[in-house]
């Protein structure tokens, strides 16, 4: 049996009288309130999702099964030489809740490299669309046409009982994530190096063979690329690429629907494309204050600029944290290390004294630190990849890895569908004058 499969089964009936024994002994105990302002305010900060997986602590950022950043980067196994961690390793946490041994990472892995064989139908599915298609549209959709693989809707039609839910669905996660770093990497060949693929190679691990099919020789871009999969896989329930793939499984789609779903939600705007954003506006501030020898005086001005002209400064201020990002941390230490004459990348990190105090006087941002996008690019921009809508795609591939993880464990604690109640603004109207 897989490791995996092994593990989650063992903690089942554990987990499962837990949560029926609070539902049944505390399921009317109120945990907040909703105001009006909130549900015209998309939700926001609305305590209504429970997972155990991650959790954003204001004061700390993201925790991974209860690990800071630091604590997951230093404990998770790393390849030999390297500095960072397995993706396997980090999955196995995500799903079994505790570090794993190397063996434990590696077996992940190696059931990724049992399961990555992409079929054909994927890439020729890809290459039928125009051109000019944006790779997350190519990605989302070659997520959606493994769907034709799913277990889950399968054995479900099949007559699967509702305890064994999550084991296909454990199933196809592996199989749709083992794929996905040749899937990327082919869409990023295909449409921005003249289709010159790069086969896989089976003595890499996960993310560095993500690494190697990019075509990047520089052998440090493999250990980016783990840090990069790693700090971007998940963040809580609630952000739209979590929640939207929550929602969908929740009517027991399988993974492919869900995730695929998940995707769109992350090619927006207000989501995954910011950290493009952030990139744009360095190289912004490197054409217009080139001659300015990137003094402190002239990045002021040019965040001040930003901010009268009534633009956000990309990279800066958080729905739930209120100080520096551990993420961007991580990435500006990675940065500072290996490469901190690269010039972009020395703009990144002068911004970073400058914007705090930006956003402080103007006094509107509640968070005026930086985010994980503020410096992701910068970093991709170093090794040449230079193509920033390529940027969520990859921000894509690391995301699946939280969600699938979560759609598991929802499964297997028989998390039903979602249905909260809509009201009509006359409803609220009245419900707020007759208690005013
Ligand atoms: C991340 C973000 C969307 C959080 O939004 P939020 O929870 O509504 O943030 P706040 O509650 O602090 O916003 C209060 C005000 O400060 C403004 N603000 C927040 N961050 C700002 C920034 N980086 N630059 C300028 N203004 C900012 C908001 O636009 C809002 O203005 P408004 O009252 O005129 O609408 C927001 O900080 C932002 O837009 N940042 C820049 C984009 C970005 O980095 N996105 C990636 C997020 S991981």
């Amino acid at each position: 049996m897989m490791l995996l499969k092994e593990k989650i089964e063992g903690q089942l009936p554990e987990w499962r009288e837990r949560v029926r024994k609070l539902l049944r002994e505390k399921g009317d105990v109120k945990v907040g309130e909703i105001s009006i302002a909130q549900i015209y305010g998309g939700m926001r900060d609305v305590k209504s999702l429970v997972t155990d997986i991650s959790y954003v602590d204001p004061a700390e950022g993201i925790r991974f099964r209860g690990y800071t950043i630091p604590e997951v980067l230093s404990q998770l196994p790393k390849p030999m030489g390297n500095e960072m961690p397995y993706i396997g390793g980090l999955y196995y946490l995500f799903l079994v809740g505790t570090i794993p041994t190397v063996e434990q990472a590696l077996d992940v892995e190696n059931e990724w490299k049992k399961r990555g064989k992409v079929p054909e139908y994927v890439f020729d599915t890809i290459r039928a669309m125009p051109a000019d298609a944006h790779p997350m549209t190519l990605f989302t959709l070659a997520v959606l046409t493994l769907q034709r693989d799913a277990l889950f809707s399968k054995q479900y039609h099949e007559g699967l009982k509702k305890d064994s839910y999550w084991e296909p669905m454990l199933e196809d996660s592996m199989n749709l994530i083992a794929k996905l770093p040749e899937i990327a990497s082919f869409i990023y060949r295909l449409k921005y190096k003249n289709s010159e693929i790069i086969p896989s190679d089976p003595n890499l691990d996960w993310a560095g063979n993500f690494a190697h099919m990019m075509g990047i020789i520089d052998p440090l871009y493999k250990d980016l690329s783990r840090l990069y999969f790693l700090l971007h896989s998940d963040h809580e329930s609630g952000n739209v690429s979590a929640h939207t793939t929550h929602l969908v499984a929740s009517s027991l789609s399988d993974i492919y629907y869900a995730a695929s779903a998940g995707l769109c939600g992350l090619a927006g705007p207000l989501h995954g494309l910011a950290n493009q954003e952030c990139l744009i506006w360095l190289l912004d501030v490197r054409e217009k204050c080139g001659e300015c020898s990137y003094e402190k005086s002239a990045l002021r001005q040019f965040a001040w600029d930003t901010l009268k002209r009534g633009q956000v400064i990309p990279g800066y201020g958080h729905a739930v944290l209120r100080k520096t990002d551990p993420r961007y941390t991580a990435q500006l230490e990675f940065g500072k290390k290996y490469f901190p004459n690269d010039e972009i990348f020395r703009l990144a990190s002068l911004v970073y004294d400058v914007v705090p105090d930006v956003l402080r006087e103007q006094g509107k941002a509640k968070d005026p630190w930086p985010n994980v996008d503020a410096i992701s690019g910068a970093l991709q921009y170093h090794f040449g990849i230079k193509e920033f809508d390529f940027y969520t795609v990859m921000f894509g591939v690391s995301r699946i890895l939280g969600i699938s993880a979560n759609a598991v464990w929802a499964r297997a604690l028989g998390q039903p569908i979602e249905r909260p109640k809509s009201l009509t603004t006359t409803m609220l109207e009245e419900i707020a004058y007759k208690t005013a």
